[in-house]
């Protein structure tokens, strides 16, 4: 009888020997299926702490297995077992009722799980559960502690907001154990924050909480002005702590992917990147006061976009901005850049509608990516012959927010002062552009 079984095997422990055991006991020939990262990525397991080398090893030395294959795709499950003509498909009964589908191919058994052990909980013992406050009580840091809630390690804590109250019925709202009076408190009894107030304010809470020795990922944009994002990231090398700048595109595998591409040379050379990002506003805050206005609110993902597809070394920069009558802020803007062979632009609008697509040009063909491209699941690579056309697409999770926060905490874990998805001299160089933009557009009313 030859029996298959599935898992990550993430530091692996005595619950994974023991379900191995009594898969081999099951037949006599034992195929594990180990998943690869982008697997798990794509159905939302983030966090893993070891390569897929190192626990393809973790089953290797059990020396249950008789052979090791990978799994790296939905429904592979079904192709393998015919494949290896398996008898028996065995999964621990976490899975209860889950893979019935495959009882079409073979037995389906499922083991009873090892109480009291899991990877998750390995990974939370030996790092130490990441304690978070949030800073600010608005719809954004509700949706983030939402999101927490699927990212094994880190647990939100606490809340601090300038109004007392709104602190503690957020607190209440979303169980959180502590509502803050001062940001002081807050920052004694957290190991980072997510700061998520008004942007005009990030620099100050951000500043605060480097200097106290706390981590920060901190909302987009990060602040206005390039002098004071760069000087962040200074003090937070200086004094050790990890600073990110929550762009959730950045860190989700469909953006990450179409960059690849788009840079492979498969369309060639890139010409131009045209991105646009609007959002139907009325009234709020984002309409009013000097930070206000459709760049300061939307500008960072367009740019984003520019400075992974072309760089950070743009030569000039153009704004056109529409301010109409009455209106404190610019609520649509055109940012033109100009590179050295290429150029790119950016759309921003509040209270104007727009197809929200990103067009890649390149001299063989182009990257198209629909709206919204920002929480990007599917892109195509278009060429002039139409049957070279690709299509590539991807799981975007929830509100994306839980992408932020994995690469935030695997940086804490890891000691990283900076993450190669959204270096700091591309967040550098976006508050450069953001701060140029709103300084001297051309003005049309
Ligand atoms: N397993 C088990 N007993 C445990 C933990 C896991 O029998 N205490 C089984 C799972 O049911 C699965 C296999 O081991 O059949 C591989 O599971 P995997 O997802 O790699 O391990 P977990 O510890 O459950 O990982 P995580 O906490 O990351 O979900």
């Amino acid at each position: 009888m030859r029996v298959i079984t599935y898992g990550t095997f993430d530091l692996f422990h005595e619950g994974h020997r023991r379900l191995l055991e009594r898969a081999k006991a099951l037949g006599d020939y034992l195929i594990v299926g180990v998943t690869t990262e982008n697997y798990d990525d794509s159905r939302g397991k983030l966090n893993v702490a070891q390569s897929l080398m190192e626990r393809i090893r973790n089953v290797t030395e059990s020396g249950l297995a008789d052979e090791i294959i990978i799994e790296e795709y939905e429904g592979q499950k079904v192709q393998d077992i015919q494949k290896h003509s398996i008898d028996i498909f065995a999964i621990g009964s976490d899975w209860l009722g889950k893979f019935d589908y495959l009882r079409d191919y073979c037995d389906v058994v499922y083991l009873e799980r090892t109480k009291g052990v899991s990877s998750t909980q390995l990974r939370n013992e030996s790092s130490g559960v990441i304690r978070v406050g949030v800073v600010g009580s608005g719809r954004i840091a509700a949706r983030f502690v939402a999101e927490a809630r699927f990212v094994s390690g880190v647990s939100v804590e606490a809340v601090f907001s300038r109004r007392y109250g709104a602190a503690k019925e957020f607190a209440e709202r979303l169980e959180l154990e502590w509502a803050n009076e001062h940001l002081a408190d807050l920052l004694n009894h957290v190991d980072a924050v997510y700061i998520a107030t008004p942007h005009e304010t990030h620099y100050d809470y951000a500043r605060q909480a480097i200097d106290a020795g706390v981590h920060v990922l901190c909302e987009k944009p990060m602040t206005l002005s390039r002098a004071e994002t760069a000087d962040l990231y200074e003090r937070a090398a200086e004094r050790g702590v990890v600073l990110l700048e929550a762009v959730k595109t950045a860190f989700a595998p469909g953006f990450q992917r179409m960059v690849a591409v788009a840079r492979s040379g498969s369309i060639g050379r890139i010409r131009s990147v045209d991105a646009t990002f609007t959002k139907l506003v009325h009234d709020g805050r984002e309409l009013h006061g000097s930070a206000g206005g459709s760049i300061s609110e939307l500008a960072t993902y367009p740019l984003l976009a520019a400075v992974k597809l072309l760089g950070t070394e743009f030569t000039d920069i153009r704004t056109t901005s529409l301010r109409p009558d009455g209106s404190e802020v610019e609520v649509f803007s055109r940012i033109d850049l100009t590179y050295p062979s290429a150029v790119a632009s950016a759309r921003t609008g509040l209270g104007v509608k727009a197809e929200g697509e990103l067009i890649v040009a390149g001299t063989r063909g182009y990257v198209y990516v629909p709206a919204p491209w920002w929480l990007t699941e599917y892109f195509e690579a278009r060429f002039e012959d139409s049957r070279q056309n690709k299509k590539y697409y991807y799981k975007f999770d929830g509100d994306g927010l839980r992408y932020e926060l994995a690469e935030f905490a695997w940086m804490i874990r890891n000691s990283l002062s900076e993450s190669f998805r959204f270096r700091q001299a591309e967040s550098i160089a976006i508050a450069g552009m953001i701060e140029q933009a709103r300084a001297n557009p051309t003005t049309i009313s």
